[in-house]
């Protein structure tokens, strides 16, 4: 028998989690399958594509710097993936045709919402940094009616733009560092690239309000700046992004399978491996 392929495509991609965790998936579910993580630089994305499918491959999830050239590459797309201007999970369809979806957003509010119980409804939320990362989350934030969204970022205009495109679904503003300082926020995610370096962007020590949460996009094997950031700053829970890593993966999963694994035994484990 042949089994269905998928694959991440990424760069650098050796420390992928996701082929550990679509295999979880994959026997949990009784689905037979296979999952690869291939080095794909943004400038063999094309030809990496197109090899992948004509030898068979039935999905790809695109993770940095791939996700905007997906999202260009994709024959249709999903409406979340329209807003977002990113593609992390292309599906080949019936007719041959690649289906484009973003499942980072409701990745990140499964995790927030189901995993930790953070209420979003009426919040305040902050997010820091305004490129790709930021761009995928906001509309899925926006659908679980906060009372405001702030963009907060070191290049302002960046923010300012990012925020006018989300203007007509809600409440929804664009800021420097600076003009933040004085308000405070129920909820800061951060979506700039700084933890990838070990930096943090310049956040002032008031901005967290009483029994705020703070949740960091990137993860790692040890907390990242940010997250000790929360901890510090006497945050109710302070959370990296594995947990968003595990429920992006789950939706990209259904997609491709319609089956919808079960997520919080694989967080558990991939937990427990990092400790
Ligand atoms: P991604 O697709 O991961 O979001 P990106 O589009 O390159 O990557 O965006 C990275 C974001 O992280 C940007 O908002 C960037 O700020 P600028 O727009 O001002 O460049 C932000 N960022 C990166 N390093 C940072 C740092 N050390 N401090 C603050 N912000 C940082």
């Amino acid at each position: 028998m042949i089994l269905d392929c998928y694959a991440v495509f990424g760069h650098p991609i050796n420390h992928s989690k996701s082929p550990r965790i679509h295999q979880l998936f994959a026997e949990q579910t009784q689905q037979s399958l296979t999952y690869i993580a291939q080095d794909v630089p943004a400038e063999s994305f094309d030809s990496a594509i197109d090899s992948f499918f004509k030898q068979g491959g039935k999905g790809i999830n695109c993770t940095v710097p791939l996700k905007e050239l997906a999202w260009q590459r994709a024959d249709s797309l999903s409406k979340r993936a329209q807003f977002s201007k990113a593609v992390n999970t292309l599906a080949l369809q019936d007719n041959g045709s690649l289906l484009g979806d973003n499942t980072d957003g409701l990745g990140l509010v499964a995790d927030l919402t189901i995993n930790h119980a953070i209420p979003l409804r009426n919040s305040r939320i902050l997010i820091l940094g305004a490129g790709g990362a930021s761009r995928g989350i906001i509309e899925p934030l926006m659908e679980q009616s906060p009372s405001s969204i702030v963009i907060a970022n070191r290049t302002v205009e960046k923010a300012i733009t990012l925020s006018t495109e989300f203007s007509q679904l809600g409440e929804i503003s664009g800021s420097g560092f600076d003009a933040i300082k004085n308000r405070q926020f129920d909820l800061i995610l951060n979506a700039t690239s700084a933890s990838l370096t070990g930096e943090l962007p310049p956040l002032a020590d008031t901005l967290l309000a009483k029994n705020g949460c703070c949740y960091d996009l990137a993860y790692g094997n040890k907390p990242t700046p940010f997250v000790n950031w929360g901890k510090s700053h006497d945050a109710e829970k302070s959370l990296d992004g594995l947990g968003m890593l595990v429920e992006q993966a789950a939706e990209a999963f259904y997609i491709w399978r319609g089956v919808r694994p079960e997520t919080s035994g694989v967080i558990k484990l991939l937990n427990s491996e990092r400790e």
